[in-house]
């Protein structure tokens, strides 16, 4: 018998031998991140945990874990063996509490900056967020704990969360917001998911036969369990959100298999009250807890904890890793006259000015549900201040140092914090990135501001490091700042890679995920307040599958950095694209791309050759570029490298509202190849035959 017939059979044993009060139970949850047991089958409560950063310590009886770099972080890095290293590292804290699970990523889209999420997210395009959240995923279930990719589906703000109805249009639903759950479906198999708390077309997403039933579990052939977010059914949560009054039978029908963390919806009295109305059968709970089971069987709840990977956490190994991931999701925005990479030798004395120099990040539900508190937390000042030690004066005052870093950013602080009332005082600072909220202004604060202009007026050698989860505005400050760097959230490690990178011992080799507009109003989900933050709770995604760089581009709206843009301490040179075969056939064929790149400066540094393809003649409308396949090479000074990169005919289609499927339609596609998604170098032909 295979591994998966034994895994089946001992399903249907347990299955079998559970009473249908024992099968209600299973449904929902007990105590914060736990569930039922029914201890008389060996059936233990399946303990879950926040989340894609680590393990949170509100999640894990109050325990400090590795504090891993921001999803943005992440993204930025383009490195799909970090996010698989990420992945597993967790899933080996999570292990190491006794967790079953853990509650991300995080895969939402990026559809505007003022998400108070967005730090926890991939970024703004689909391809990119699948291809981390897929080897994410991986990660975390090597170490035989479930992943849950979150939220399912179209979360993309945090006001009225609870309550808000996502009016979107098939294609883009399917085609930027429901593609990278599809794919990590697809691809990684991850054994639960988690369904969001808005509506989508004035309909839950816990409720939806069509977006659970019909596209999750059939369409895709979802093997996991869906669970609801935390509250999403009930009270609890939320000033605005009444408690469901929806019988449970629409959820159960819809696929819906836990609810979290208690039972609403399918509380005892009201799943008996339904049972005994004949609203549902037996085997319609069957099919929700055979799922849940099934899980509990492969995260090895039935067997000896020997047998199972041995969990550990805050070791050296995961902490070299969250510096790692922090120095390659560094992003240089600028750097004039190559005033960086500082050197160390040269300089007596710098200054570190700003609210974010020793800023600690990792605090106890700081930032919302993603929040991990960490042992230690090295911050930028710390950081600097190790690198220099012995070396350089490390002062507050700009006026006579060689060089003033100027740590700036937002933070995840609570407005209400501050504020006695509920109204928003526009001069009052907050960094308004956390959940439950979202940003009001892509400015940096007003005295942030006047620090830079007046600091730079008085030292002309002022670097800018940003620390921040989302774009900001820099119009007011840019033009006179030799150098930016953009930091995200950087981790626990964060302060020792900012200063790698600062003293040019690691070349920045990030690039955002996600386009910095010039003001917010460039960004097409703010055209009204009807788009953004909705109107009678609707919020309308009239830009439909335009969103970020694919809006830019097609309405030619010069953005302050673009998607995929990123500098080094070295350059690039791209020589020739190449292709052994220019033709495909077939959603699942694949096309390997041989792109030869040089790296022509003194310095060693990696590059993240992107590629974006040109549908040349379509029978829709699309966008002029998407992402469809990139690679991170590291290349020595005057080292030249063919780089292979793989493109998938699935990457190429669009979805089809007719036939209700993937189009991978025929004719020529031109792929642009080079350093982000508007400095492109190479070009190549290819052509879809069927
Ligand atoms: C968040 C989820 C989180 C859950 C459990 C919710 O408020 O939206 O992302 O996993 O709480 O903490």
């Amino acid at each position: 018998m295979s591994s998966k017939e034994i895994e089946e059979r001992k399903v249907e044993t347990l299955l079998s031998k559970l009473t249908l009060n024992e099968k209600f139970k299973l449904l929902t949850g007990y105590f914060f991140f736990q569930t039922h047991t029914v201890p008389r089958l060996g059936i233990k409560t399946f303990k879950t945990t926040d989340g894609p950063l680590g393990i949170s310590q509100h999640s894990s009886f109050l325990r400090r874990n590795t504090y891993f770099p921001a999803g943005m972080n992440l993204a930025a890095a383009w490195n799909r063996e970090l996010a698989y290293e990420c992945g597993k590292a967790i899933g080996r804290e999570a292990r190491a509490i006794g967790r079953l699970c853990v509650l991300g990523p995080g895969i939402n889209i990026g559809r505007t900056p003022f998400n108070g999420r967005t730090y926890e997210y991939y970024g703004e395009d689909p391809y990119l967020t699948k291809e981390m959240s897929i080897p994410f995923v991986k990660g975390v279930q090597s170490q035989r704990i479930a992943a849950c990719p979150k939220h399912y589906v179209a979360n993309n703000q945090e006001t009225n969360r609870y309550t808000v109805s996502v009016e979107v249009d098939e294609r883009t639903l399917h085609e930027i917001y429901l593609r990278a759950f599809k794919e990590t479906v697809e691809e990684a198999e991850p054994w639960t998911i988690m369904s969001s708390y808005n509506l989508v077309n004035s309909e839950y997403v816990h409720e939806s036969s069509k977006l659970l039933n019909d596209i999750l579990l059939e369409e895709w052939n979802f093997s996991g369990f869906v669970m609801t977010d935390w509250w999403a059914t009930a009270e609890g949560d939320s000033k605005n959100k009444e408690p469901s009054q929806s019988p449970p039978e629409i959820a159960i029908k819809a696929g819906l298999s836990l609810e979290m963390p208690k039972g609403h919806l399918y509380e005892k009295k009201r799943l008996e009250e339904a049972y005994r109305n004949n609203k549902f059968t037996e085997e319609d709970i069957d099919k929700l807890v055979r799922r849940i089971l099934n899980v509990y069987v492969k995260v090895g709840m039935f067997e000896k904890i020997k047998s199972l990977p041995k969990g550990k956490r805050n070791t050296k190994r995961h902490q070299t890793l969250a510096r790692k991931m922090s120095e390659e999701g560094i992003v240089l925005l600028k750097n004039h006259n190559n005033i960086l990479p500082l050197d160390i030798d040269r300089i007596k004395k710098i200054a570190i000015l700003g609210p974010n120099a020793n800023k600690k990040f990792g605090k106890f539900l700081y930032g919302g549900a993603a929040a991990v508190k960490p042992p230690y937390e090295i911050t930028a000042m710390q950081g600097i201040q190790e690198k220099c030690k012995n070396k350089i004066l490390i002062t507050e005052d700009p006026t006579n140092s060689d060089y003033v870093l100027l740590f700036m950013g937002l933070n995840h602080d609570s407005p209400k914090k501050l504020m006695s009332d509920d109204t928003i005082d526009e001069g009052i600072e907050f960094g308004n990135e956390s959940e439950k909220m979202d940003r009001r202004k892509l400015e940096l604060s007003e005295s942030q501001i006047n620090l830079i202009n007046k600091t730079v007026k008085t030292n002309p050698n002022t670097i800018v490091v940003l620390i921040n989860g989302s774009p900001v505005a820099m119009d007011d400050w840019l033009e006179k700042i030799p150098a930016v760097l953009e930091v995200w959230y950087p981790g626990m490690e964060g302060g020792r890679a900012i200063a790698k990178v600062i003293f040019g011992d690691v070349n920045p080799s990030g690039k955002l995920p996600m386009t910095f507009p010039k003001k917010i109003i460039d960004n097409p989900a703010h055209k009204s307040e009807k788009t953004f933050p909705g109107v009678d709770l609707k919020v309308h995604y009239e830009e439909g599958i335009y969103v970020g760089y694919r809006y830019f581009d097609k309405k030619n709206v010069e953005p302050l950095f673009p998607f995929g843009y990123g500098l080094s301490y070295t350059e690039f040179k791209f020589d020739e694209v190449t292709t052994s075969n220019s033709k495909i056939t077939a959603l699942q064929d694949v096309i390997e791309i041989s792109v030869k790149i040089t790296n022509i400066g003194e310095r060693a540094g990696a590059e993240v050759v992107q590629i974006y393809s040109e549908d040349v003649k379509c029978s829709v409308d699309r966008p002029h570029r998407e992402l469809v396949g990139f690679e991170k090479v590291f290349l020595e000074p005057s080292e030249t490298k063919n780089v292979s990169i793989e493109i998938k005919g699935k990457d190429l289609a669009f979805y089809d509202i007719s036939s209700k499927s993937w189009n991978l339609e025929k004719g020529d596609f031109i792929l642009h190849i080079g350093s982000s998604s508007r400095d492109l170098h190479l070009e190549k032909k290819i052509t879809v035959i069927n």
